[in-house]
């Protein structure tokens, strides 16, 4: 790139790298160097034609995701929400390379910029959502850990 002077180089970092999250010690963590680490490079590559982009998506419909979209009937007022913050991954990565070149950081996705601007409050608000958001993902991953363990053992 550097004897070009052209490239593009995007990183995934995630939302939870804007915001303190209790339970994810190490995502959280890993997720805001790489933020870090992509503005430090634009600010470094400032005078050559490589661009940086970080993305920090919310939810994406991903195999990585457990609980899908489609899981609630598609007439009710979940699945318009779900559907609506949580895009399948192919309508995400569409918006979200529009914004190459224009912005160095983003959510990527609209619907995600809404969630990062509702909840860019003091930080002692947002830490108390953000953490009831952690617990209940936390509590749903032990459950299904359980659920899968229990499975494993009937079988
Ligand atoms: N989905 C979300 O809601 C969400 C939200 C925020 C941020 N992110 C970030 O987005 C990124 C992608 O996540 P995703 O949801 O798209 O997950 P995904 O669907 O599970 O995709 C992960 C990809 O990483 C590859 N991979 C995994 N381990 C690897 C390894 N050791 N070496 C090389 N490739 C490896 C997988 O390859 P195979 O297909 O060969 O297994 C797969 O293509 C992650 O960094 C995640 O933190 C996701």
């Amino acid at each position: 790139m550097i004897p070009r002077n052209a490239g593009v180089v995007i990183n995934i970092s995630s939302a939870s790298s804007y915001h303190h999250m209790r339970y994810w010690s190490i995502y959280s963590a890993t997720k805001k160097f790489i933020s870090h680490f992509t503005h430090i490079l634009s600010k470094e590559f400032n005078n050559t034609g490589i661009v940086f982009q970080v993305v920090c998506p919310f939810i994406v419909d991903t195999k990585n995701l457990k609980t899908k979209a489609s899981r609630f009937p598609s007439t009710s007022l979940l699945s318009f929400f779900s559907s609506f913050f949580v895009p399948e991954s192919r309508t995400f990565v569409k918006q979200a390379l529009c914004s190459v070149g224009h912005i160095t950081k983003t959510t990527g996705y609209l619907a995600h910029e809404i969630q990062a601007y509702t909840l860019a409050l003091p930080e002692l608000m947002a830490d108390f959502i953000v953490d009831k958001i952690s617990l209940m993902i936390r509590k749903r991953a032990i459950r299904r850990n359980q659920r899968v363990a229990a499975k494993k053992d009937s079988s």
